[in-house]
């Protein structure tokens, strides 16, 4: 059997379990529709319901539909109208056409015509996405439970997991040559896409490209023409799909200065610790919590902070430092769905002072998160830790060293298995 079929088999069976649960007798799928902008012709970049590309590798097909009744061959509604203003769809091809029922449409509100009494389907997908009688629903219990299994890999997403990196690892390696030859942001950020194999549309997040003190905003989202005077940090956290299956990945270069050269050494060296201990029965939360005493230790040794680690995490100091939570689910989504929910959609809470911790679930084989500890010199965050009175255990100066550099942050993807973790994102870098 092929990873495909394999893989459709496996949605397949969650499909006819949550299909039980909920009481539906059909489930039916929007890809969605292409959005026009206010008072505008001008559409924006077409986003597949992941729901939908869960089950095909089509991510450019508006208007598409997906019916699925158990024990029958899957439907496909496949828009494709006559239109010379743009490339329509091309006739459906590959290996999966052999698995559907597949019915073509030229104008999107035929699609209601063959799909499946919408009394008796839970209907997925966005309120605009409706034809006729056949409106979005959106079962909360049955979308709690395909989100919930989607964090569990088959064979054939971890094979379109590790293409995605490989095009993305391309990208930062021409990328870490821009910045090294001098280059903008925004000629890294080209340099990034062309080796990578993308458009700005069309990677699966904005690719984040910060020089210097831009790497202390953690989601800085300009790209600037201008060249700085000095290049001593790049901070690029950049991504790539593929068949619809995202690469979250982050790497920080710096240019000579010693202790930002050690803080970037230190992140990595915790970093791949952490990376070691994605193994099924570990609560993520945990080593969201680790990663605090870990860093804290960074700082500690740089002589950054003279604290222990224990008490900058009870404190809130390491949190000045390392605001954000260690990472995330990643598949069809970069923030994949249902990181802190159970199969009911009951959440699994955050610990108590880490809000952004986007992944409460304990691993099991097959999960793929991200593993995304840094470390910033944010003068918000700064400016407050001054006036607690933690801020006497803190070596103003060497802060003030490492603001002009902005932070480090390390990102990979980390397959969890039931052995040995397997390091996507590592794996990608050393096969370039
Ligand atoms: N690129 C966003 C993140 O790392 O979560
Ligand atoms: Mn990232
Ligand atoms: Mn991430």
């Amino acid at each position: 059997m092929t990873l495909y079929k394999q893989h459709l088999d496996t949605i397949t069976g969650i499909a006819e379990t949550a299909l039980a649960r909920s009481g539906h007798d059909h489930l039916v799928i929007a890809s969605g529709i292409e959005k026009i902008r206010f008072l505008d012709d001008s559409p924006y970049p077409f986003k597949a319901n992941p729901q939908f590309k869960y089950w095909l590798p089509l991510c450019q097909h508006p208007n598409s539909w997906i019916a699925f009744t158990p024990g029958r061959k899957p439907l496909l509604v496949y828009f494709q109208p006559d239109d010379y203003w743009h490339v329509p769809p091309s006739a459906p091809q590959g290996e999966w056409t052999e698995h559907f029922d597949i019915r073509i449409i030229g104008d999107a509100s035929e699609a209601a015509a063959h799909l499946p009494d919408p009394a008796r389907s839970a209907i997925i997908g966005e309120a605009d996405a409706a034809v006729g009688a056949v409106v979005p629903n959106n079962p909360a219990g049955l979308l709690a439970y395909l989100h919930y299994h989607r964090a569990y890999k088959t064979p054939y997403e971890m094979a379109q997991m590790r293409k995605a990196q490989a095009k993305a690892v391309r990208g930062h390696a021409a990328a870490e040559q821009a910045f090294r030859a001098g280059a903008s942001e925004a000629q890294i950020n080209a340099a990034f896409l062309a080796a990578a194999g993308h458009t700005d549309n069309d990677v699966p997040y904005n690719n984040i490209v910060a020089l210097n003190e831009n790497g202390a905003t953690l989601h800085y989202q300009y790209k600037s023409f201008n060249k700085p005077a000095h290049h001593r940090s790049l901070l690029i956290d950049a991504g790539a799909e593929y068949n619809g299956y995202a690469a979250d990945i982050t790497r920080t270069h710096g240019n000579g200065f010693e202790l930002y050269e050690q803080l970037i050494a230190a992140v990595d060296s915790e970093q791949q610790a952490l990376c070691a201990q994605v193994r099924a029965g570990t609560d993520y939360r945990d080593l969201h919590l680790q990663t605090h005493l870990r860093l804290g230790g960074v700082l500690r040794d740089l002589g950054i902070v003279d604290m222990d680690p224990g008490s900058m995490l009870e404190k809130g100091v390491s949190s000045v430092f390392y605001p954000h939570g260690l990472g995330h689910p990643i598949g069809l989504q970069v923030h994949d769905v249902a990181g802190f929910s159970d199969e009911n959609g009951s959440l699994i809470p955050r610990p108590e002072g880490h809000p952004y911790l986007r992944m409460t679930r304990t691993l099991e084989s097959g999960m793929v998160v991200t593993i995304e500890p840094g470390l910033y010199f944010i003068p918000m965050l700064l400016a407050d830790l001054k006036n607690r009175p933690e801020a006497k255990a803190v070596n103003w100066a060497k802060v003030e060293q490492l603001m002009p550099y902005g932070g480090v942050r390390i990102e990979d993807e980390v397959h969890c298995t039931d052995g040995d973790p397997e390091n996507i994102s590592r794996d990608a870098f050393a096969a370039l």
